[in-house]
């Protein structure tokens, strides 16, 4: 391993791709390439031409920053590497409170850097038929975009404008339910490899987001990051056949984040929130 920690750029995604293949993680180009142009990538060059440890920073306004793709190569795991590499992407985000998804690996490491538990999340894959009902929501137009990032703002609990002007690009499928002059809910879902995330979903309550979710839901193979905190919409999986692959856990860090999970029904990503 040589020097300190480095700002990465998209030169070096085929490297992080290397690591992350490491980490029997796969490919995940589109998304990647989404956390390059709205956060910060960082990485520790292993001395030989290979990365030996990445972390992504992702800042939502002044106060929050969602920390994600924490990877240590095998052969440098267990030197303080994984812990060293948070450490940097938090210390140069220098938010007053920090947001992540943990696998059981990240926990422990997370939890010595102060990080609590705030939630579990269940991933659920399968297949779709495709949209099962049309008619509540509509494609998302720039018009409704000041209504998408208000209530995004709103329920996320800090301004994620970037990632929010990113969506109508990165997702196959964005629409919205339009409600007078606002919206009363998001949703889209985007390609990752050879299945589709169906993500982000908000929405102001359950009827909304089962609605929205009918809608955006592409046919083919998907996946749903699936907060605890929505049994309606882990019943909508169940319902659909999908089966439980792994959990993780929800953790923040420091000020608490004036979040509203009860209107927040699936993330982006795990990696963005
Ligand atoms: C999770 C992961 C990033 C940890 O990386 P790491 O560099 O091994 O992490 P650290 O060395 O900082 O800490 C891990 C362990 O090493 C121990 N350690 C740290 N420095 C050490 C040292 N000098 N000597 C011996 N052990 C040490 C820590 O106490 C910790 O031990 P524990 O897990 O038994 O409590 C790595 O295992 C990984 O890439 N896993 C797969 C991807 C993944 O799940 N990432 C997390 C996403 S949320």
């Amino acid at each position: 391993m040589d020097g300190g920690v480095r700002l990465l750029g998209l030169g070096d995604l085929a490297a992080c791709q290397r690591l992350a293949a490491d980490r029997e993680w796969g490919q995940e180009d589109r998304k990647w390439r989404f956390l390059f142009s709205v956060g910060d990538v960082y990485g520790v060059d292993d001395g030989d031409g290979e990365l030996a440890g990445t972390v992504v920073s992702t800042l939502y306004g002044q106060d929050v920053a969602a920390i994600s793709m924490v990877l240590v190569a095998k052969r440098f795991e267990r030197r303080g590497l994984g812990g060293r590499l948070t450490r940097h992407a938090m210390d140069n985000a220098g938010t007053a409170s920090f947001c992540l998804t943990a696998t059981e690996y990240g926990r422990p490491l997370y939890e010595r850097l102060g990080f609590k538990a705030v939630g579990q999340c269940t991933t659920y894959i399968g297949a779709s038929d495709g949209p099962s009902r049309r008619g509540v929501s509509v494609p998302v137009e720039a018009a409704d975009m000041p209504a998408v990032h208000a209530l995004d703002t709103e329920v996320f609990g800090a301004d994620r404008s970037r990632l929010v002007d990113g969506l109508p690009f990165f997702c196959e499928t964005l629409r919205v339910v339009r409600d007078g002059g606002g919206i009363a809910g998001y949703g889209g879902a985007w390609r990752n490899d050879d299945r589709f995330v169906v993500g982000p979903l908000i929405a102001r309550d359950a009827e909304t987001a089962l609605a929205l979710v009918d809608e955006i839901v592409p046919e083919g193979p998907i996946r749903l990051d699936i907060d605890h905190r929505h049994p309606e919409i882990i019943a909508w999986a169940e319902e659909h056949g999908l089966r439980p692959a792994f959990t993780t856990t929800i953790m923040e860090w420091g000020a608490p984040i004036a979040n509203d999970p009860a209107r927040l029904f699936l993330p982006v990503a795990q990696a963005l929130g």
